[in-house]
């Protein structure tokens, strides 16, 4: 295959089904453009397991609120394509609003539960226009497998929840966040970044990586002050509005009363004219305390 892009959806609807006709197994990087390295270590992982490897991009204004960055988010489909052909994709889409809605859509897709809370309650609707759009493309795309970023940790467990509910014949695949060398999590998001508050970023980081020590080295088993370590540890960069830290399941993203096994720990700030959010997981060993 060599690379192509695709704007109409019948295009790429028929041309994933001709790939699947020769046998081919197709794998899809849901992308909204402005590609960085966690896209393409997506991407790469992507090339790996499948024969076809087609990247969507696409912003998607039914994820964006009314006072969200939509118009300003980075888009440049010419280098996101030269991008990807680089580290193997075959296939872009990048459809216009007009290709894929000719007329604005009456159908909304809602995730209950698992979108209440984090991110759900900063961004009302934000999960609905990103359940929606995925579900769209896995409709055009047909049966393959899908790489996310763990980076997005509710939007992955919402994918997943969402594709099982509605039997999607998708393998949802989630890749771990790639991070520059000073821990800041890969995000187009990070372009917002300005002077020195790049340099200030990787607190965010720290945040978490205190929360984990607490739980790790610590044995701290209160979830409630785990999420008080890590606002501190945010808090020592200042310029940083801490919007929520959280102690959560893996699976359901319930808060637990007392943490044991396997947790994630969540967090989200504004710095400058940019939202960012990253997330780490921690485990708590077996306790020895009062043990013989
Ligand atoms: O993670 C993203 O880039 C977007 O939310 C997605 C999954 C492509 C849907 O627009």
């Amino acid at each position: 295959v060599t690379f192509e892009i695709i704007a109409a959806p019948a295009a790429w609807r028929a041309r994933l089904d001709g790939c699947r006709a020769t046998g081919q197994r197709v794998g899809l990087v849901p992308t909204m453009g402005a590609l960085h390295a966690g896209h393409l270590s997506l991407i790469r992982r992507a090339a790996v397991d499948c024969d076809v490897v087609a990247v969507s991009d696409y912003v998607n204004p039914l994820q964006f609120g009314p006072a969200e960055d939509l118009t300003a988010y980075p888009r440049n489909i010419d280098e996101d394509a030269r991008l990807a052909a680089e580290v193997g994709a075959h296939l872009l889409f990048a459809p216009t609003t007009k290709d894929l809605w000719p007329v604005p859509p009456l159908t909304t897709v809602q995730v209950g539960g698992l979108t209440e809370n984090l991110e759900g309650r900063s961004r009302p609707g934000h999960f609905d226009g990103v359940a929606t759009i995925v579900t769209k493309l896995f409709s055009l795309s047909g049966p393959c497998s899908a790489y996310f970023g763990e980076k997005d940790f509710q939007q992955l467990a919402v994918v997943r929840r969402l594709v099982h509910d509605l039997s999607l014949p998708v393998q949802v695949i989630g890749a771990p966040t790639v991070r520059d060398s000073d821990g800041l999590a890969l995000s187009s998001r990070n372009a917002y970044l300005v002077g020195d508050e790049r340099a200030a970023a990787p607190q965010l980081y720290y945040a978490l990586l205190t929360g984990k020590r607490a739980i790790e080295d610590d044995a701290e088993r209160d979830p409630d002050l785990v999420a008080k370590a890590m606002a501190s540890s945010l808090a020592r960069e200042p310029r940083f509005k801490l919007d929520y830290a959280a102690v959560v399941d893996p699976d359901d993203l319930t808060c637990p009363d007392v943490i044991r096994g396997e947790v994630r720990l969540l967090i989200a700030a504004r710095l400058g004219r940019a939202r960012l959010i990253d997330n780490l997981s921690a485990t708590a060993g077996e306790s020895t305390q009062g043990g013989p």
